[in-house]
This record gives structure tokens, sequence and C-alpha cells, in this order.
């Protein structure tokens, strides 16, 4: 589904990804975590778009989208969320949703701005479905609330929503439990495996809590000064001695 190859990234001196390669395959749940600084978000940023590679090459679904722009990856069906949630506070959650369609809208400004016919019917498939994404993440009720009203952990999931209306086969995750607390954190992983589950998505996300990942990720690698240092299955991970010593040694284990 996704293929990392020999990718590396350099802001002036500081070399922030070096030399990564990894793949995920299709309805895999894949975890990328380190420490702080280790290149996490910058791999995001690159496999998404938003930042070009110095050096290497990304692959979805056998197709080369490196330095192709974030429009046409979204296009292509890889959807994100943010470390640091970017909703619109003004707006009510239906539509911070809404504007994950908007790729996808195809009534001109015009139209729009008239509100001719088939602006109405556009509007009203999206927020059908908008609203399906919403109950299927529990949200339903909140649809009107203002996006700020709601807790730090339905905040996270609205940006997932957002994400979801851009109907992406592979979605990327910064950072999701952040700031949850443990029944939500709970909450948050049934969601991962209902995506994989029952929308056949494919999960890439960042973690510092170990034991999130240890439960929902088939799959692990960790970066170190943005240097690959481990993959593999979650459980081996904390066996991993170079693992252990890089990293276990500052982060709190217990989540
Ligand atoms: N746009 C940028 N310009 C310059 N340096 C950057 C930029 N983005 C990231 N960096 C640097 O690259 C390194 C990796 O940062 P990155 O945000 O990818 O880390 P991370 O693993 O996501 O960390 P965290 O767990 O704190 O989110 C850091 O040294 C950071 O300061
Ligand atoms: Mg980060």
């Amino acid at each position: 589904m996704l293929r990392v190859e020999k990718v590396t990234k350099k802001f002036g001196g500081v070399v922030a990804v070096r030399d990564v390669n990894f793949r995920v395959k299709p309805m895999e749940i894949f975890a990328l975590v380190g420490p702080n600084g280790a290149g996490k978000t910058t791999l995001f940023n690159i496999i998404t778009g938003a930042l070009p590679p110095t050096e290497g090459h990304i692959y979805f679904k056998d197709e080369e989208i490196t330095n192709l722009s974030p429009i046409k990856i979204v296009d292509l069906g890889i959807a994100r969320t943010f470390q640091n949630i970017r909703l619109f506070n003004s707006m009510s959650v239906l539509e911070n949703v809404l504007i994950g369609f908007e790729k996808s809208y195809n009534y001109t400004f015009f139209e729009a701005v008239f509100r001719l016919p088939r602006f109405f019917k556009e509007e009203k498939i999206h927020i059908e479905k908008a609203m399906e994404i919403l109950k299927f993440l529990g949200l339903e009720k909140d649809a009107n609330v203002n996006a700020k009203a709601l807790s730090y952990g339905n905040q996270r999931k609205v940006e997932i929503a957002r994400a979801l209306a851009t109907e992406p086969d592979l979605l990327l995750l910064d950072e999701p439990a952040a700031g949850m607390n443990p029944k939500e954190t709970e909450e948050l992983a049934d969601t991962i495996f209902k995506l994989r589950e029952e929308k056949e998505k494919t999960i890439l996300f960042i973690e510092h809590d170990m034991k999130f990942v240890q439960k929902i990720a088939d799959r692990v690698m960790v970066l170190d000064y943005g240097k690959t240092i481990f993959e593999g299955k979650p459980a081996l991970m904390m066996q991993d001695e170079t693992v252990v010593k890089a990293y276990l040694g500052d982060i709190d284990v217990e989540g």
C-alpha cells in the first residue's frame, strides 16, 4: 500500500530523517514511535506532500507520489490528522467535517454564490455522508455544536472525521491519543479497529503511549535521531536493547 524508500530529509545542518525504509501493507495498523524530535512528523509531512524529501522515494499503491502536491496525494487516497489539532473553532463540528469534502465539490463558484439547484443537491449528499461519519465515530449528537466546545479527545475525533470525508484508503494519525483520558484512549483503540474491520482502512500512526501501541499495532518502527533503530512486532520492541536504551528510558511506559 505504502512504500518509503531511502528517505532522507535535511533542514540545513539537521538531518531530521536519515535513510528510512519501510512498507505498510493493505489494512495493516502500523505504528511510528520514537523520542521527541526523532523525525516522525517530518516523515508524515513528506508522505503527504507537505515537504519534499532531500533524498528518496515514496510509492502509494505502486505509483510514485514523491513531490506530488498535497491535493493530488489526498485525491489518490491518503489523509492525515495533525499533532496540533487544526479545527476551525468558530465552526460547528459538522461544518469542520464538510471541509473534508471540498476536494470533491464539483459545482462552480458561481453556482455556490447564487445557490443554484446543483449546489443544494451536492450539499445535501455531503451532509448525509458527514453525518454518517460522525455517527461512526459516536459524535452525531455534537454535529451542531461549536468545535471548540468539545473535549480534547472529541476534537481529535473530529480531525479523524474530516480526514475520513476525503475517503482515504490510508489514514495517517499524528499522536491521536495525545491528551486523551484512559476511557477516550480505549474508545480510540476500538475506533481504529473498526476503521480497519468495517471500512477497510490502512492506518499509519505516530504515538508516544506504549500501551496503546502494544494494544493496536501489528508492526512498529522506532526512529531515533531520524534513523530506524527497530522494526517488528510491538512485543519484541520492548525487549530490544537498543530501543530500551535510546528511548524507553525517557518516556512514560505506563502511558
Ligand atoms: N520545518 C522545519 N524546519 C526546520 N527544522 C525542522 C522542521 N520540521 C522539523 N524540524 C526539525 O526536525 C527534527 C524532527 O522533528 P519532527 O517534528 O519530525 O519530530 P517528531 O519525531 O515528530 O517529534 P515529536 O515527538 O516531538 O512530535 C527536529 O530536530 C525538528 O526541530
Ligand atoms: Mg511530531
